[in-house]
């Protein structure tokens, strides 16, 4: 549990602010949302309830973790981050009225959640609206460009550069698509197409399920009259379980026609069970069997708040790592200063040791510097890291777009 510490208010914290603090130059808006009386309220929006709750309640607990641990050493710029939690249950139009509740009634500086890319266009406008900020943990499709979200999961580049040409390189040319119906499967698969079109492999189809879908048979029988070399997959939520165990009982072998997925964590490893998960593939940034020091002590803090029998994945681990990003920013402000604009400002080329290795922010398009890896999941429900980056790997979320290009004053086209 949280031990409270007594959090510096009023002159104290900003005489602490101000010795070293940053030139707070930025927006005077009367209109921001403003940290104040000692606590800095943020909203915590990730669904507890539907679909893709089997992944967004662990994002919730690993933010929770974060704004505990450093509440517990005295809290952000002396001051105590105070969350206020939602529960958007897996629906866009929810998520936009929750939104809408954080910075519009409770006045939050920063709003951190969503896992779909349909949940964060919803609530887009929200912040663009009022000029918050929405952290936004999901690896997710690119082609954004906005200075109201500041992304800290992979973006295409990310997760697909290392992976694709090595999973061509090991298991073949001829490549099945599957995704949920929903714009993030649809672009991801649009970059891998280029990539694989490069590489001279075919696509033998291409298919999409509606979001929560959980009956694989048709897709499985087209497996088998097919054969494809790779299974390229992109579903998401509960379908990613319902997809392994029906690839699984139908007894396929990932030795010969192995699922890669940009979608399959250690969390839903676990829901299905590990045996219908072993032998397939996962490019991420993070596993969970990463070893640093950073990580152990993730892992140890995550299970010893949430349970000993409790995994984090490349999802939690930037919902943790971002809380802490913020509470950087929020050092360099004088508390007086605390607002999403300056947020924002602060935050531009910051950088964290994190559990997966140091990442940063680019402050040309607020995407994330990360360190993708690839692996290959166990028996025991763990991924075995077979590669990984030589450095780390900036973001580049237009790259299935030349001439396009996010940068701090906005979109550029050539
Ligand atoms: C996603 O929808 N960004 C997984």
């Amino acid at each position: 549990m949280t031990t409270r510490r007594k959090f510096l208010t009023g002159t104290a914290a900003l005489g602490a602010a101000s010795l070293g603090g940053f030139p707070h130059i930025w927006s005077k808006n009367s209109m921001l949302a403003r940290a104040a009386d000692g606590q800095i309220k943020v909203g915590v929006l990730f669904s507890l309830t539907g679909t893709t709750a089997i992944i967004e309640e662990s994002l919730h607990k690993a933010t929770l973790l974060a704004i505990e641990e450093i509440n517990a050493a005295g809290g952000a710029n002396g001051m105590e981050i105070v969350p206020v939690v939602e529960d958007p249950a897996s629906d866009p139009a929810t998520f936009a009225e929750k939104a809408r509740k954080l910075v519009l009634s409770d006045r939050c500086v920063s709003v951190f959640g969503a896992y779909t890319s349909a949940s964060r266009k919803a609530v887009l406008p929200v912040f663009e609206k009022r000029d918050n900020l929405f952290w936004y943990p999901t690896l997710y499709e690119g082609r954004e460009c906005s200075k109201n979200v500041i992304y800290t999961g992979a973006v295409p580049n990310q997760q697909q550069d290392d992976f694709i040409p090595w999973l061509v390189e090991n298991f073949g040319k001829r490549w099945y698509l599957i995704g949920s119906n929903y714009i993030y499967p649809k672009e991801e698969n649009n970059y891998c197409k280029k990539l694989l079109a490069e590489l001279g492999a075919e696509v033998v189809d291409e298919e999409y399920v509606p979001l929560g879908h959980s009956e694989f048979s048709s897709v499985i029988n087209k497996l088998k009259a097919e054969k494809p070399d790779v299974i390229f997959s992109t579903v998401v939520g509960d379908s990613v379980v319902a997809l392994h165990r029906q690839y699984h009982a139908a007894g396929l072998d990932p030795e010969t026609m192995p699922m890669a997925s940009l979608t399959t964590s250690e969390n839903e490893v676990a829901a299905m069970g590990a045996d219908a998960a072993a032998g397939h593939f996962t490019s991420a940034p993070y596993f969970m069997v990463w070893d640093s020091p950073e990580n152990q002590k993730f892992v140890e803090a995550y299970r010893s708040r949430w349970g000993g029998d409790k995994v984090t994945h490349f999802v939690s681990e930037p919902s943790y790592f971002q809380i802490q990003l913020f509470k950087q920013a929020v050092e360099k402000l004088a508390p007086s200063d605390i607002d999403p604009v300056n947020i924002r400002e602060a935050l531009k080329g910051e950088q964290y040791q994190a559990p997966q290795g140091l990442v940063k922010v680019e402050p040309e398009n607020l995407h994330t510097w990360l360190r993708p890896k690839i692996g290959r999941c166990k028996s025991d429900g763990q991924f075995e890291i077979l590669k990984q980056s030589a450095d780390w790997l900036g973001p580049d979320p237009y790259k299935a777009y030349p001439g396009q290009l996010c940068t701090a004053e906005g979109l550029k086209e050539a």
